[in-house]
């Protein structure tokens, strides 16, 4: 078989055969296909798509082209959520310790942040001494112990993935539905959980930016998710604002601490008992409307705080951030950002959100990049709210005096003020599965 024609066919519109799709993962993790024969593959897969059976064989060679993980270790039901990436998303740092107090495992492999998008592992770092690189014998022991752990992705978990996210990344191949699916599910599946949720955002700071194409996304994960024997659902849900207010590391650290203690702003705490109840009823703890009762229990009498608690202190944290957020250090520099006329705020550019976070060094330009974990905005003010001249829309902090100025306008410029107050969307869009 040889490359060029596996590229050709493809760029004629072609469906790839099984083998087809196996030989052109196995030649790239090897070294044998160079980056530039898939760049040009990525790129026809770009304009010419993929079908359900060309998506399934993708995402399976991804998931085989590493080692795969065994959780037979682990006692009992184990549960997964997903996000495909948001701003101000901090809800696995909520929703993971909630049902995991309730006696449903949660061993958790998430990412570093992306582009304009925030990462678990990023925010979990931001606990100083937290470990998020464990070996799987330890991980499983923590899981059993406390019923959970959150490390990040090994360099053998799925490296075609690593290798083709990379490569997409620089060949602005990401935004192809067929490419984002094989490389989430990829790597889910090479993990070993029963069942998975999926929260597939939607709008102005998500990758899918409508709600139809996120709901194309979200059926094919499903399905690919169902072949492979998983109990899968799907939530679309509203990014076409921040989540919550914080957006930055220890700043989210913060506000998930306050939601797990019951006082986090609402429409964080509203998605994250959502997603928690559906974590819980898609792993049969009980019907919908009892799940929901246990999740709202397990706030109110701060058990899901208290696991928290013990996650960061298995993972070697410093517990006593957790118990006092204040010995988080504030960044030395800070803005406001305040309103020039009067009116609604009615739109946002949530995107341009994150990336006057990344401005401000709460993400990072390169791989390479150190983070700023005190950098960030805190919004004082969301869609929907009415403004005067002068008011604090939010608040920015840097340790980088310089990126202020930019982030200051960049946050201006992308924030909506009418007269007419908007329509705001509901949390939830949608459900597949
Ligand atoms: N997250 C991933 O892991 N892969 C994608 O392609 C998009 C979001």
């Amino acid at each position: 078989m040889r490359m060029v024609d596996v590229i050709r066919k493809k760029r004629d519109g072609q469906e790839l055969t099984k083998d087809e799709i196996d030989f052109f993962i196995k030649g790239y993790v090897e070294g044998q296909i160079p980056d530039y024969q898939v760049s040009a593959l990525l790129m026809a897969i770009f304009y010419k798509g993929m079908n359900d059976r060309e998506t399934a064989d993708l995402t399976f060679a991804i998931r085989d082209s590493g080692e795969r993980l065994d959780f037979s270790n682990v006692n009992g039901i184990r549960v997964d959520k997903h996000s495909t990436g948001g701003v101000g998303d901090k809800t696995s740092l909520v929703v993971a310790p909630i049902v995991a107090s309730l006696g449903v495992k949660v061993a958790k492999m998430s990412g570093r942040g992306l582009g304009h998008t925030g990462g678990t592992i990023d925010k979990l770092e931001a606990i100083p001494g937290f470990n998020t690189e464990i070996e799987e014998k330890k991980f499983i022991d923590i899981v059993n112990d406390i019923g959970i752990c959150i490390v990040g992705q090994s360099k053998e978990l799925a490296p075609a993935d690593k290798k083709l996210y990379a490569l997409r990344d620089v060949t602005s191949t990401v935004d192809s539905l067929p490419l984002i699916v094989s490389s989430i599910m990829g790597k889910k599946l090479a993990a070993d959980d029963d069942c998975i949720v999926l929260d597939v955002k939607s709008g102005s700071g998500a990758l899918c930016k409508t709600v139809e194409e996120s709901k194309k996304l979200a059926k094919s994960m499903v399905d690919i998710g169902n072949r492979a024997g998983k109990a899968m659902r799907a939530l679309i849900t509203d990014m076409d604002r921040p989540l919550g207010n914080a957006i930055g590391n220890s700043l989210e650290v913060i506000e998930a601490v306050k939601t797990l203690k019951g006082e986090g702003p609402k429409d964080l705490e509203d998605l994250c008992v959502i997603l928690a109840t559906n974590m819980l009823s898609l792993a049969k703890v009980g019907t919908y409307d009892e799940c929901k009762l246990k999740v709202k229990e397990a706030i109110a009498n701060g058990s899901a705080f208290d696991t928290f608690v013990k996650m960061v202190e298995a993972q070697g944290g410093d517990s006593s951030f957790i118990k006092d957020v204040s010995k988080f250090s504030v960044a030395p520099y800070t803005k406001e950002v305040k309103a020039d006329k009067e009116g609604f705020i009615c739109q946002v550019d949530t995107e341009k959100y994150g990336m006057a976070s990344v401005i401000l060094g709460a993400g990072r330009n390169r791989k390479e990049d150190n983070i700023d974990y005190s950098a960030g905005i805190m919004l004082n003010k969301k869609t929907g709210d009415y403004v005067y001249p002068g008011d604090v829309i939010a608040t920015l902090y840097t340790s980088n005096e310089s990126s202020l100025a930019e982030a200051n306008n960049m946050l201006l410029l992308s924030t909506k003020i009418c007269k007419e107050p908007p329509i705001v969307r509901p949390l939830v869009l949608g459900i597949v599965q």
